[in-house]
């Protein structure tokens, strides 16, 4: 007989595989770019989010996936990705006419926060969603798997690991960044976060991380989040299915390719981190002091970013496979299962 206990397994799956990276990720990309916001960006991201404590964008790094979600929340389910429509591991590129679809991806979405979240005409919650939305999908666009269409984004390539069947997305997500770490609470990504930070001020990262944010621009985020996204997905083609996807459904993945791909699952979280923290500053110098200092003589664009998303194109295969999965970004396990 199908149990209560079913039931609400099932109902835990699903919420858990909401998270995308997983929590664990995308808390550690906050606390990396707080350690880098400047203190004027720092107490104003602080006030926009009513959270004064020293976890005030690792405590909302999540709600994205927890909004989308919800049945109010759906809507915002395609800005979690973009569905680069290419062909790994032969071709890795990303094309934002091609492949952001017409109800936006995840390179409109944050040229639409970015300007919202300054924008003075708006309500303190639009703000405070709109800060929300970025600190979330600066962590997704590293993600590979987030930047790519194939098997819908890895959601639909089979796998084992560490004996558990599941899919290479949520792998990458959450249960490879999980096996490293140990965990996922705040404390885990605080003590991943102090590690890379440590790599980037004085270790590893300290030469490529100026090249991180080179060019970034607030005044064209189109261009800027498409290099974000290209970046990851090249990564698709050389770590991610080197030799393609039958490769890896021969054997568990533990340890021999978590091996191979974990440099770059942290190599990522890294530059996110970066990133975000670099954006946040650079948006506050730019759209936000100016403003509150009664300077704000930008011309004023549509609020709901219509004029950002590409001209509308044909349904192609891999968008109406994104749609069977009605926009979801992201499978689980079938079951709910703790490391
Ligand atoms: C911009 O954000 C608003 C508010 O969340 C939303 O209604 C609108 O659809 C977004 N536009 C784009 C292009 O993402
Ligand atoms: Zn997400």
């Amino acid at each position: 007989m199908p149990s209560i206990s079913k039931v609400a397994l099932t109902a835990l799956a699903s919420v858990q595989g909401a998270q995308a990276w997983g929590v664990l990720g995308h808390a550690t990309v906050a606390y990396i770019a707080q350690h880098y916001l400047n203190s004027a960006t720092a107490s104003w991201a602080q006030g926009v989010l009513g959270d004064t404590s020293t976890s005030y964008l690792a405590n909302i790094a999540s709600w994205a996936d927890d909004y989308r979600a919800t049945t109010a929340g759906k809507w915002s389910a395609p800005f979690h990705f973009i569905d680069a429509e290419d062909n790994p591991p032969t071709s890795c590129n990303v094309d934002y006419d091609r492949d952001c679809g017409s109800a936006g991806c995840s390179i409109s979405a944050m040229a639409n926060y970015t300007q919202r979240v300054g924008d003075g005409r708006l309500s303190a919650a639009n703000v405070q969603q709109a800060l929300k939305f970025l600190v979330h999908f600066v962590g997704d666009l590293t993600q590979p798997l987030h930047d790519e269409a194939y098997e819908v984004g890895g959601n639909d390539i089979d796998v084992t690991y560490q004996g558990y069947s599941d899919n290479l997305h949520a792998d990458w997500d959450t249960y490879i960044p999980e096996t490293l770490v140990g965990g996922d609470s705040l404390a885990d990504a605080q003590t991943w976060a102090n590690t890379l930070v440590g790599d980037i001020t004085s270790g590893a990262y300290k030469s490529q991380a100026a090249s991180w944010i080179a060019g970034d621009d607030v005044n064209d985020v189109i261009t800027t989040a498409t290099r974000w996204a290209s970046d990851a997905n090249a990564y698709v083609c050389t770590v991610v299915m080197p030799n393609g996807a039958a490769a890896l459904q021969t054997g568990d993945l533990y340890p021999t390719y978590y091996n191979s791909v974990i440099g770059t699952v942290e190599l990522q979280i890294a530059k996110a981190g970066y990133r975000l923290g670099n954006w946040l500053n650079m948006v506050y110098s730019a759209n936000i002091a100016k403003r509150e200092a009664g300077d704000d003589a930008a011309p004023k664009p549509d609020l709901l970013g219509r004029d950002l998303l590409p001209a509308a194109r044909p349904a192609t295969r891999a968008k109406l496979a994104r749609a069977a999965m009605e926009g979801a970004c992201c499978k689980s396990r079938d079951h709910d299962h703790k490391h």
